[in-house]
């Protein structure tokens, strides 16, 4: 009789333990739940951006919720409101402008979800509010364009008159974008910024607001138009290709992002330099999105790279763009 309930005894201790040893496998198994908000799908640089976090979230195995806000700062927050009821484990966001996201991410603070952010920054006062940002160093690509302007126009002593298409009000690469190519000119007196307006990342506003500057400017005393992207240099080259002014000999065109569309316009000598804007910062931001879920230190921002081409370039070295 002794012997059956040390039997049992012993049974029941190797059942209890493998129940253990296969739950604490489950709980390493535990599928991450993140809610990703992105802006929308204004250009086609978005929309690359858009499948590379997607493609890499599912690659490392985390379960996605993608909300897309459709230009809206207000569906953002609708959106961000909605992962922090679903408690989700970690919000990625993609700021649409710079300001407002203070309330919504306080909840989030509350609720203990970290917050990453992607692409584009929120303003400094509330850095505290996200873990860490993964994306370019955009003030640089602001840089990178007076750099090329400067070499290009080296012997040239009269003003250049500069137009410059910005993307959305308040986004940070708009405001980055502007101060950087401001902070490059500064000590160069001949560039003169003599108009500035808003195309908000689309081709189709970009057309637009070119066509708006003829009202106000003669784009033949115009020497370059920097572009915040290249989808509105794309909009820019069609409307001055239905004038006589030729986009790339008579007006410099500089753009940002690198898609394949404006490296065949830089080919093709209709767009003069091209910053490239690296959208496949999926595979970083999961390497990101990992270490913050396992409470490893690192640090604030994580930036992409870029390359800067240009008419001065090898461009038959040109990778196929994939956006
Ligand atoms: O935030 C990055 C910018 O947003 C890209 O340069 C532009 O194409 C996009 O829409």
């Amino acid at each position: 009789m002794k012997r059956f309930s040390f039997l049992v005894l012993v049974i029941l201790l190797l059942t209890s333990c493998a129940a253990r040893n296969s739950r604490s496998s489950n709980e390493e198994k535990k599928q991450y739940v993140i809610g990703f908000s992105q802006i929308g799908a204004e250009s086609s640089w978005r929309e690359r951006n858009t499948e590379s976090v997607l493609e890499a979230g599912k690659k490392a195995n985390y379960k996605i919720l993608y909300e897309n806000a459709n230009q809206s700062q207000t569906e953002q927050i609708k959106d961000l409101r909605s992962f922090i009821a679903s408690r989700v484990d970690l919000i990625i966001l993609t700021p649409i402008v710079e300001t407002g996201w203070k309330h919504v991410l306080e909840e989030a603070a509350d609720a203990n979800i970290p917050v990453v952010i992607n692409d584009r920054l929120i303003s400094k006062e509330d850095s505290h509010l996200y873990k860490t940002f993964v994306g370019p160093d955009v003030p640089i690509q602001g840089i990178q364009t007076a750099d090329f302007l400067k070499k290009k126009y080296k012997d040239v002593q009269e003003p250049i008159n500069i137009v410059e298409i910005q993307g959305s009000k308040d986004a940070s690469p708009a405001i980055s974008r502007h101060d950087g190519l401001v902070e490059g000119l500064k000590d160069d007196p001949r560039f003169h910024l003599v108009a500035s307006v808003h195309g908000d990342f689309m081709l189709s506003k970009g057309r637009e607001a070119i066509k708006n500057v003829t009202k106000s400017h003669d784009l033949k005393q115009v020497d370059v138009i920097y572009c915040h992207n290249d989808d509105m240099a794309d909009g820019v080259v069609s409307y001055l290709e239905e004038t006589d002014i030729k986009p790339g000999k008579d007006i410099t065109i500089c753009s940002v992002d690198g898609q394949q569309s404006a490296i065949d316009l830089l080919k093709a000598g209709k767009i003069n330099c091209v910053i490239e804007c690296d959208p496949n910062m999926g595979e970083k931001l999961f390497e990101v999105v990992t270490a913050v879920l396992e409470g490893k230190s690192i640090p604030k921002e994580n930036y992409t790279t870029g390359r800067v081409f240009s008419e001065y370039s090898d461009l038959t070295k040109i990778d196929k763009r994939g956006y």
